[in-house]
């Protein structure tokens, strides 16, 4: 059985798809596995558990060969946070996956380090360090930007004139990935054992400004801004209350400031069978890989 923890977010959704497409049996971990199966495909198994709850992971581990750990809590509320379910869960799961003798597949982020500005950073690190400490046989992908999540973020901003709002002055470059790109960068460390003990950094062929995002998605419209004194206000006053809001507000600072940018050259270098899709529309709208832009690999 192949376990997806974070089976029903953004990336877990195309990665179930396509592992039950090729026959695999799927195991889907996640606090509200049941209750999210629009869409999901027949004969996945569900289970229903956190992965800050050591008896859950146990559980749910059972009979697996390979985890793939696709969870996150930058944006949890209740007490998930980058600490408890990026370092902690993560933990948590590796350990579980040693108990089986499985593999495990560990989704991070381009720019994971112990000292970076960034506590997401900081705590997939953290989990990376755990996982290459342990004698777990281990594949990490790292990702830069997921490019549907951030059209989701950017849309969900929109005054009621339909005009995006971009977070700061939105003229920091970074890099943004099709969730596609990585959901078969991580299928491959799934399928191909040659990957073990191997970190794969999967990015977009260019970095853009949140500003340009935005305008691609309002057709070349200018975005508003939410002005940096607001996010930092907000990162303080929302602390007590909100902390996920105040997360994601000391988040958006640092996107809007530091270097986010990734050069996929050297990883598509090292790993031919890498996709490198263009972030733009494509016909069917945003989020499109459209047709003639993509750079398709050699499998
Ligand atoms: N989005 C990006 O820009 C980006 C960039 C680089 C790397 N990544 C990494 O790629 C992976 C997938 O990201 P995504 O954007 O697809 O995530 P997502 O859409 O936010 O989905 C997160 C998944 O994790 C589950 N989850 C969250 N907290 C959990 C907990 N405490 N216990 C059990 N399940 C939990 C969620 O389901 P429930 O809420 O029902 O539990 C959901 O299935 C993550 O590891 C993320 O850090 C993302």
């Amino acid at each position: 059985v192949i376990l997806v923890a974070g089976g029903t977010g953004h990336l877990g959704r195309i990665l179930v798809s396509a592992l039950v497409s090729a026959g695999e049996p799927v195991r889907v971990l996640a606090r509200s596995a049941g209750s999210a199966d629009r869409g999901a495909p027949d004969g996945v198994e569900r289970v229903e558990g956190d992965v800050r709850d050591v008896a859950a992971v146990r559980a749910a581990m059972r009979g697996v060969s390979v985890c793939v750990s696709a969870v996150q809590g930058l944006t949890g509320r209740g007490g998930a946070s980058p600490a408890t379910v990026d370092r902690d869960g993560n933990r948590n799961l590796v350990d579980a996956a040693r108990s089986m003798g499985a593999s495990f597949v560990l989704l991070s982020v381009v720019g994971a380090a112990p000292d970076s500005q960034m506590e997401l950073f900081r705590m997939k690190w953290a989990a990376e360090e755990y996982l290459r400490a342990s004698d777990v046989p281990w594949t990490i992908v790292r990702a830069t930007a997921f490019a549907e999540t951030w059209a989701d973020v950017l849309r969900g901003t929109a005054d009621r004139a339909g005009r995006i709002r971009v977070f700061g002055r939105g003229e920091n470059p970074l890099n943004f990935v099709a969730v596609a790109d990585v959901a078969h960068a991580v299928l491959r460390a799934v399928a191909d054992p040659s990957l073990r003990g191997e970190v794969i950094e999967v990015g977009g062929p260019s970095n853009l400004t949140v500003t340009e995002l935005a305008m691609l998605l309002q057709d070349g419209r200018a975005p508003g801004h939410v002005p940096r004194a607001a996010l930092r206000l907000m990162s303080v006053l929302a602390r007590p209350v909100r902390p996920d809001r105040a997360r994601l507000a000391r988040a958006a600072l640092l996107m809007d400031s530091q270097d986010l940018r990734f050069d996929p050259a050297d990883a598509l270098a090292t790993y031919p069978w890498l996709s490198s899709t263009r972030v733009s529309l494509g016909a069917a709208g945003w989020p499109g890989l459209s047709p003639g832009t993509s750079r398709p690999r050699q499998r």
